[in-house]
């Protein structure tokens, strides 16, 4: 029976997308509820808020009041207490209800230990904060930043440096839902609300949920004063720039397995970040909605214009407002708040050779020995589930892989890597989820027991990672499955989390966790949680290593401690396309460490599908090729010349390039520079810029890129997001001054690239198997002048492994001199060749070894070779 089931499970999961299992606004409860009332809200000429501020005072820095909302016909105040703090610079809102108790298993409050794992750990909190306030208002004032507080109807109007950037409940949809029984609903009813599926769950009655709190939703407006592109809130397979909802589905937060997920969408996936981020040429603001509940989005745009309308299904009204001059700031400022992304090893930006699966050991090693045969350079394989012995996570299929610790000392031996996936359900029936029910650290349904659904393995239990009592018993696990190797890592998958046979591929709402909290309060976070306990204990394991994790779901706060992927895409061209926006809102969002399944997971691409998808998944940050079981091998030689050359050359570059992403993750990893990066962030005066989302630069390095991701394509002509002079730097090969609006030739060899005047960049180009062998080669420096005839450019170099802080060299050319400015102690840095190229002229100071130790400098003169000659 569980055979079969497993089976029907398996096919169904194969199958295309299925919209009708996730619920539209319409269909789930709280949203319904929220669009209602806010059309309601919008279509009465006397609609009187029930909202007002009933007391506001400052006590060191910290603003405390209360609102009330005023329920006439019963005579009642709900009291919502709230309070104001200035965090890292920004303003944070955070607004409660006080209720009863009510007896029973689930925990009553509204959930307030999201920040718990969406902060980082301490948050500094600005105590240099003024508030002046009348009978009618209050003035919150705090850098170049004011705040306006009207007290009924309540408004918060939002100033920065003197001009007005944002209003929140201008609209007056702000609404929560405050706790009532079902006997007394009716007379709790505003005139505007509906009470559809206040206390029952009507989307499918053979999933049902209690809803133990009946109706508990939050929302509000934020009206965006002169902006109208707006950015983040991802995970969705949509566009950079998002739409206007108003005649659409709104963008929905809500951590799903949605298999074959369709482009253009938005519909939930598997993560959330709620952040949402809206530029303009003189000012950027942030809105982080500090809520793990299942959410939709709503956005109308007027002509200059932009209102948000925000709805979560529980949890507390908490918010930050972000306003700053430029959108990099902004990302930076999220950045304090939940932690910047984790510097990864370094070899975690080599490629990654995936496929569910290869099969046994010996399929293994054959795969790696061809990699050095057809010199490709790859830096980690990877195991999927069938790795195991019957799915059952920390073991080991003895049959298939009967020696695994020789298999990793023979990918050791070139500096290799294995990943091996282990998923949040656990297999009923062995000792880890025996153990797991002993110990007490399983998910519960809403009956406090543990709960039993479906995933891979059939029956299965989820771990409670919300629980810090399971924290020993997953070092423990770890310790055991992973020992003695160091060179075997992680990929945490179906962590949203994923039950075949749960409502919405998910688990029960109703289900219990840790502090008798449902999850449909910490549901978004739930992958997070999952993935930080992994974190936790591969430190514990060895606690010099940086940790490498990949997850599928992820929350706010991930960055710290993982990577992401798109998840199960599909093997064709629109696939490729939206795979750069999708990674672009990623890096937006304070999560660079992304990337696409290279190659499509689902079906089979063409021989030149999967050139240009190499030649785009080289840019990822994550670069990690993937297919399903079913799709035929595509290892790269497996398609055969020239595509196998194309695929060759194009991670062969990704190698070069190497030292300027590991720089370009070292910068993100301490302000938040995005690592791939959207035109607007290099240039926001420039409105052209805001809607582009095919093209991109590499950091701050200059590289700018703008892949190929249309059959048969012929020609690229690049937007230039300002009036730098750049460089034709196809291939990676520096050629002509590029005239801003010309069309190039490209063939399937061809990866277009320009490098802006200005720039500097660090590159390794001798070939090695992998990026641990690289350690010692020299460096190539290419320099690119700007109009001026100057350039700067970075470069960050340490062990790739541990802690230990390396060395920052910042290198600048002025008045025909090189300097190396040097910060820190990974010394030395040996550069064997130097290229320099000007509007005309290109100097290459070849064979120039050498090692930079301390502050350095080079005097050069131009050759005066033409740029033109043949020999570039
Ligand atoms: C999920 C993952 C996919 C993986 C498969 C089997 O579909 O998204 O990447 O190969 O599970 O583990």
């Amino acid at each position: 029976m569980k055979l079969l089931l497993a089976i029907v499970f398996f096919i169904s999961y194969g199958c295309a997308v299925k919209d009708y299992l996730f619920k539209t606004c319409a269909q789930s409860g709280f949203c319904h509820r929220n669009r209602h009332y806010a059309k309601e809200v919008a279509n009465s000429a006397n609609f009187t808020s029930p909202y007002s501020v009933n007391s506001i005072e400052s006590n060191d820095g910290v603003i405390t009041g209360v609102i009330v909302k005023d329920l006439p016909q019963l005579d009642v105040n709900i009291e919502l207490p709230f309070e104001i703090t200035i965090v890292e610079d920004s303003f944070r809102f955070r607004l409660s209800e006080k209720r009863d108790p009510i007896p029973g298993h689930v925990n009553s409050d509204r959930y307030n230990e999201t920040e718990k794992w969406a902060f980082k750990d301490q948050l500094a909190v600005d105590r240099n904060v003024q508030l002046s306030k009348s009978h009618h208002q209050a003035d919150v004032k705090y850098g170049n930043h004011e705040v306006i507080i009207t007290f009924h109807p309540i408004t918060f109007v939002f100033k920065y440096n003197g001009k007005e950037q944002l209003r929140i409940n201008e609209q007056q949809f702000l609404n929560i839902e405050h706790r009532r029984s079902e006997e007394d609903n009716e007379l709790h009813l505003l005139p505007q609300e509906s009470s559809f599926d206040m206390f029952h769950d009507s989307f499918d009655d053979s999933k049902s949920d209690s809803l133990p709190l009946g109706p508990e939703s939050v929302a509000v407006d934020f009206s965006l004063v002169g902006f109208s592109n707006l950015y983040g809130i991802p995970e969705h397979a949509d566009s950079l720039l998002l739409k206007d909802t108003s005649t659409k589905e709104p963008y929905r937060l809500y951590n799903v397995d949605i298999f074959e997920y369709e482009t253009d969408s938005r519909l939930p996936m598997y993560g959330s970040i709620p952040f949402l981020t809206a530029t303009k040429p003189d000012a950027s603001v942030g809105i982080f909605w500090v809520n793990s509940a299942d959410s939709y989005i709503d956005i109308k745009k007027d002509t200059d214009s932009s209102t948000v309308h925000w709805i979560s299904e529980n949890g507390l009204l908490d918010f930050v407002v972000i306003i700053e001059d430029s959108p990099n700031k902004v990302t930076q400022q999220y950045g304090k708040i939940t932690g910047f992304t984790q510097l990864p090893p370094l070899f975690s930006l080599g490629y990654h050779q995936c496929r569910w699966n290869y099969n046994d050991q010996k399929d293994v090693l054959d795969v790696h020995a061809k990699f050095d045969e057809y010199e490709i350079p790859y830096d980690t394989i990877w195991l999927d589930i069938e790795y195991t012995d019957n799915k059952k996570y920390f073991t080991w299929d003895k049959e298939t892989f009967p020696d695994p610790e020789k298999m990793l000392n023979v990918l050791d031996r070139t500096g290799r890597n294995l990943v091996a996936i282990i998923d949040p359900h656990i297999k009923t029936g062995y000792d880890v989820s025996n153990e797991i029910l002993k110990k007490n650290i399983a998910m519960k349904n809403s009956a406090n027991e543990p709960y039993f659904g479906h995933c891979w393995p059939g029956e299965s239990i989820w771990i409670d990672s919300l629980n810090p009592d399971c924290q020993n018993f997953w070092n423990k696990k770890h310790k055991q499955f992973m020992t003695p190797a160091h060179n075997i890592y992680l990929w945490n998958d179906m962590n949203e989390p994923s039950v075949f046979n749960g409502p919405e591929t998910s688990a029960p709402k109703d289900n219990l966790f840790h502090g008798q909290w449902e999850l449909r309060s910490i549901h978004n976070l739930y992958g997070l949680s999952y993935h930080e306990r992994t974190y936790n204990a591969l430190l514990d394991r060895l606690p010099s290593q940086r940790p490498f994790i990949l997850t599928r779901s992820y929350f706010a706060g991930s960055q710290r401690t993982a990577a992401m992927w798109t998840g199960d895409n599909m093997s064709k061209w629109e696939y490729l396309k939206i795979s750069i926006p999708m990674v672009l809102t990623s890096n937006v969002v304070g999560m660079p460490f992304a990337g696409a399944d290279v190659g499509g997971f689902f079906g089979n691409p063409t021989n030149e599908l999967l050139t240009r998808w190499y030649q785009t998944g080289i840019w990822y940050p994550f670069f990690r090729a993937h297919a399903h079981i079913d799709s035929r091998r595509r290892e790269p030689w497996l398609a055969g010349e020239p595509y196998t050359g194309y695929i060759r050359d194009a991670i062969k570059l990704r190698y070069a390039l190497l030292p300027v992403f590991y720089t370009s993750f070292y910068e993100s990893s301490i302000n938040g520079t995005p690592v791939l990066k959207p035109l607007f962030y290099e240039n926001p005066q420039n409105l052209e810029n805001y809607n582009i989302d095919d093209e991109f630069f590499v950091g701050n390095s200059g590289i700018l890129v703008k892949p190929i991701t249309s059959e048969g394509e012929k020609e690229v002509q690049f937007a230039l997001p300002d009036d730098e002079v750049y460089y034709d730097f196809t291939n990676g090969v520096l050629g002509k001054v590029y005239k801003k609006g010309s069309k190039q030739e490209v063939g399937l060899d061809d990866i277009p690239i320009l490098l802006k005047g200005g720039s500097i960049i660090p590159l390794k180009t001798r070939y090695r198997r992998s990026s641990k062998l690289m350690k010692l080669d020299p460096y190539s420096l290419i320099i690119a002048l700007d109009k001026q005839g100057k350039a700067t450019g970075k470069l960050y170099a340490d062990d790739g492994e541990t802690f230990t802080k390396g060395v920052e060299v910042n290198f600048s050319v002025d008045k025909n001199t090189i300097r190396a400015t040097v910060t820190g102690e990974y010394l030395p840095i040996p550069i064997e060749k130097i290229t320099i190229v000007s509007g005309h002229d290109l100097v290459t100071i070849a064979n120039s070894h050498v090692n930079i130790n301390s502050n350095w400098e080079l005097p050069f003169e131009f050759t005066s070779t033409h740029i033109d000659h043949d020999e570039l």
